[in-house]
């Protein structure tokens, strides 16, 4: 069973599918982290972060060099990555890791933008989570400061409002639901109702199956 998470920078997607995974018993891969790895590599080595044939270079070496991922989720990082994640040439070079991932025999479950419209169109379950910007701005800012980085709930609102209109105005795979995922509005929900529901319509689908 391929199971594809997509929706904005902290709409719960990443938790869903981790739990999701756990239940289920599949391996989980957050596409995110790649673009995070590219430009935490790319600038490693000194580049400019729009130089789009550096950026290529970057991504088709990812397998080659160890990151720590505590770094690459800072949120200076994420803002970084949407700007490589823009290039048509940086997500192909991502892509067969990604179906490769996903190929595996017993199935996957993958989050990111474009793995229900890209990545997976053939996914047995799509899910598309979103939340209000507010809503995820509030709990970015906490988990940042769990973390013990600094918070600052207006710079991260504005952040958040940026990279969602970055990844959604795109033209390389933009961030928007396939025609056949399910939406999962986690505004009011906490992370156990939320992933409830995303159990739920993964059940819905696997008696469609
Ligand atoms: O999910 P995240 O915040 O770790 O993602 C970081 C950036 O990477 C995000 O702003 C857009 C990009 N991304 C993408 O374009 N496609 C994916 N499948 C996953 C992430």
């Amino acid at each position: 069973m391929i199971i594809a998470i997509d929706g904005p920078a902290a709409s719960g997607k990443g938790t869903i599918a981790q739990r999701l995974a756990v239940r289920y018993g599949l391996p989980h891969l957050d596409t995110g982290l790649l673009y995070r790895a590219t430009a935490a590599a790319l600038m490693g080595a000194g580049r400019d972060l729009y130089d789009e044939r550096a950026a290529i270079a970057a991504a088709r070496g990812l397998g080659l060099t160890e990151f720590d991922e505590t770094m690459l989720r800072r949120r200076e990082m994420g803002e970084a990555a949407s700007v490589v994640a823009a290039m048509p040439g940086v997500r192909e070079a991502l892509l067969e890791a990604q179906r490769a991932f996903a190929a595996r025999p017993a199935g996957a479950v993958l989050d990111g933008r474009d793995i229900g419209t890209v990545v997976c169109p053939r996914a047995d379950v799509k899910i598309f989570v979103t939340a209000s910007a507010s809503a995820r701005a509030q709990r970015r800012a906490l988990e940042l400061a769990q973390r013990g980085e600094r918070a600052d709930y207006g710079a991260i609102l504005a952040d958040i409002e940026k990279r969602d209109a970055r990844d959604s105005a795109r033209s390389a795979a933009p961030l928007r639901a396939a025609e056949d995922a399910v939406r999962l509005d986690t505004t009011h929900l906490s992370i156990e109702e939320a992933v409830a529901e995303a159990q739920r319509i993964v059940e819905a689908a696997r008696v469609r199956a």
